[in-house]
C-alpha cells in the first residue's frame, strides 16, 4: 500500500510544500505551514481517481432565458446597498472582511433584522458567539422582536441540513468562515483546507438554492482575509469593513463585485445604538481636520482598486542649520527632494534655507506619483502661508521638467473625492475630456509653475489687504 502522503500548506497564501519549513517559499511569512492529510481539500487527486465516476452531460442552454422576478434583495440601509451594487443578488455569495471589533457582526444583525421586517426569512448562523450574546447584541440595537432565525453552529454539514429544512431562506448569514468545518475535510477547523471546502460547499448551495449567502472573514495584520486569498477568488463579492482606530467611522469598501462597480463605498458610525448611516461623509472626514491651517492638501489617491483621500502636511520652517532638514513620513524621501528641485528650478521657489517635514496624516504610506502635485501644493503653501482651498483635491505626477503628468482612475478619485464632499479639484491636463459633471470643478493643470503663480497671485492679494 503506499505510504499515506502528508503535506505541508501555508496558511497565508495557500501554497502546498512537500516538507515542513519555517518560512513560505512563495509569500515570505514565517510560521505558516501547517500539516494536512491529502485525502481531501487542496492535493486531492490521483489517489481518490479510481473510483471517478463517468461523468454526466449536462443541458446547454443560452443566454437569453427566465431569471426569477426580484433578482436582488434591498435592505433598505442605503450605504450598505450602496456598496453590494443595489442589494443582495439572490444567488451570490458575498465575502465581508473587517478587523476584529470592526463591527462586521453588528452591520449584519441589523441588515437581517432590517431584511426580517420585510418578511424575507433570514438564518443567522454565528460560530463565535453563543445565541445568548447574538441576543443580546440585538437587545442593544433594538432589533430583538425581529424574526431573524438564529443557531450558533459550525459544522457545515448541519448548516445545510438545518436551513435546507423548511422554505428557502433567502439570507443566510455566516459569522464567521474561519470557524467552520466539514466532515469532507479532515485538517482542523481554520486551515485553508477547511475554509476553502467550507466556503465551497456553502456557495453550491447558494448556486442552486438562489438563497443570498454572506460568508464574514477575518482579516490578517496585512490586511488580507485570512488565511486563504482563494476564497476571494471563489465569491462573486467582497466587502471590506474598515475603519481608523479611536474614529468611529467606518467605512464599506467594495473590492470585487460580480454584479455591480467596485468603485463604491458605504460610510457609517459607530454608535451606543449600533451602526448610522453617514450620508454626508464628508463631516466626519473633515472635522478632524483644519482647513485653515497653511500646508495641508487633500491627495485623491488610489490603493491599488480602491480610492482614499489622505491629508498631507507639510511645514517650512526656517533653518538655522548648515544642511537643512528634509525629514518625511509615509512617503518616498527621495520623491521630496525630487518635487523640492523642480518647485527650485522651475517654479523659482527656494527652500535652500528652510527645513522641510512631510507628513502623511492618519499613518497612511503613500506609493503612488499621483500625490506629487498634492506634495507641491502643501509645501509652497507651507512657505507662503496661505490655506489651500478646503474643498480641493490635488493629483497629478509631476516630471524633472516640471509638466503635470496624466494618472490612472482619474474618474474614480473625483468621485470619491464629491462623496466626501469636496467640490474642485487640480488635476492634471485633459482630466476633464474624462469627467463632464459640472457641479465638480476641474482646474486643468499642465505645469506645475502655474499652480505656483496661482498660488503666488492670492498669497500677494491677501498681503495687500
Ligand atoms: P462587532 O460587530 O462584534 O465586531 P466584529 O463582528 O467585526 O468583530 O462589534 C464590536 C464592537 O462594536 C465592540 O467594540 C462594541 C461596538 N459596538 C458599539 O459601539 N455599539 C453597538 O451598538 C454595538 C452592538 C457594538
Ligand atoms: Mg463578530
Amino acid at each position: 500500500m503506499a505510504k499515506a502522503r502528508v503535506q505541508f500548506v501555508c496558511q497565508n497564501c495557500g501554497t502546498v510544500h512537500n516538507r515542513w519549513a519555517g518560512k513560505c517559499d512563495s509569500c515570505g511569512e514565517w510560521n505558516t505551514l501547517v500539516e494536512e492529510g491529502t485525502s481531501s481539500g487542496i492535493g486531492a487527486g490521483p489517489a481518490l481517481m479510481r473510483n471517478a465516476r463517468k461523468g454526466r452531460a449536462v443541458a446547454l442552454t443560452s443566454l437569453d432565458g427566465d431569471i426569477e422576478d426580484a433578482p436582488r434583495i434591498i435592505s433598505g440601509i442605503s450605504e450598505l446597498d450602496r456598496a453590494t451594487g443595489g442589494g443582495f443578488v439572490r444567488g451570490s455569495a458575498l465575502l465581508i472582511g473587517g478587523d476584529p471589533g470592526i463591527g462586521k457582526s453588528t452591520l449584519l444583525t441589523q441588515a437581517a433584522a432590517a431584511l426580517a421586517r420585510q418578511d424575507h426569512r433570514i438564518v443567522y448562523v454565528s460560530g463565535e458567539e453563543a445565541v445568548a450574546q447574538i441576543r443580546l447584541r440585538a437587545q442593544r440595537l433594538g432589533v430583538a422582536d425581529c424574526s431573524v432565525e438564529l443557531a450558533a453552529e459550525t459544522n457545515v454539514e448541519d448548516i445545510l441540513a438545518t436551513i435546507s429544512d423548511g422554505k428557502r431562506p433567502d439570507l443566510v448569514i455566516i459569522d464567521s468562515i474561519q470557524t467552520l468545518w466539514t466532515d469532507m475535510a479532515d485538517s482542523a477547523p481554520g486551515t485553508v483546507t477547511q475554509v476553502r471546502s467550507s466556503a465551497q460547499a456553502l456557495i453550491r448551495y447558494a448556486k442552486q438554492t438562489g438563497a443570498a449567502v454572506v460568508l464574514v472573514g477575518h482579516v490578517t495584520k496585512e490586511g488580507q482575509i485570512a488565511g486563504p486569498r482563494v476564497v476571494e477568488h471563489m465569491v462573486d463579492g467582497v466587502l471590506y469593513f474598515e475603519g481608523e482606530g479611536g474614529h468611529h467611522y467606518r467605512v464599506l469598501r467594495t473590492v470585487k463585485n460580480r454584479f455591480g462597480p467596485t468603485d463604491e463605498i458605504g460610510v457609517f458610525e459607530m454608535s451606543d445604538k449600533g451602526l448610522r448611516e453617514v450620508a454626508n461623509p464628508s463631516e466626519l472626514f473633515l472635522g478632524e481636520r483644519n482647513d485653515k491651517a497653511p500646508g495641508a492638501a487633500v491627495f485623491a489617491g488610489m490603493e491599488g482598486t480602491r480610492p482614499v483621500l489622505v491629508e498631507i502636511q507639510a511645514l517650512v520652517a526656517a533653518s538655522s542649520l548648515g544642511t537643512p532638514r528634509r525629514a518625511v513620513v509615509g512617503w518616498d524621501s527621495s520623491r521630496l527632494s525630487m518635487i523640492l528641485a523642480v518647485l527650485e528650478s522651475h517654479c523659482g521657489v527656494r527652500f535652500g534655507q528652510h527645513d522641510v517635514y512631510l507628513n502623511v496624516a492618519g499613518g497612511y504610506r503613500i506609493s503612488e506619483p499621483a500625490a506629487d502635485i498634492a506634495v507641491a501644493a502643501a509645501l509652497v503653501s507651507s512657505l507662503a502661508g496661505i490655506a489651500l482651498p478646503a474643498d480641493c483635491v490635488y493629483f497629478g505626477e509631476i516630471s524633472l521638467s516640471g509638466a503635470v503628468r496624466n494618472v490612472a482612475h482619474t474618474v474614480q478619485r473625483i468621485k470619491e473625492a464629491q462623496k466626501l464632499g469636496f467640490n474642485q479639484a487640480v488635476a492634471p491636463g485633459g482630466s476633464s475630456e474624462l469627467w463632464k459633471d459640472k457641479s465638480f470643478s476641474l482646474s486643468e493643470t499642465k505645469a506645475l509653475a502655474e499652480l505656483v503663480a496661482e498660488l503666488a497671485a492670492k498669497a500677494a492679494a491677501e498681503k495687500n489687504r
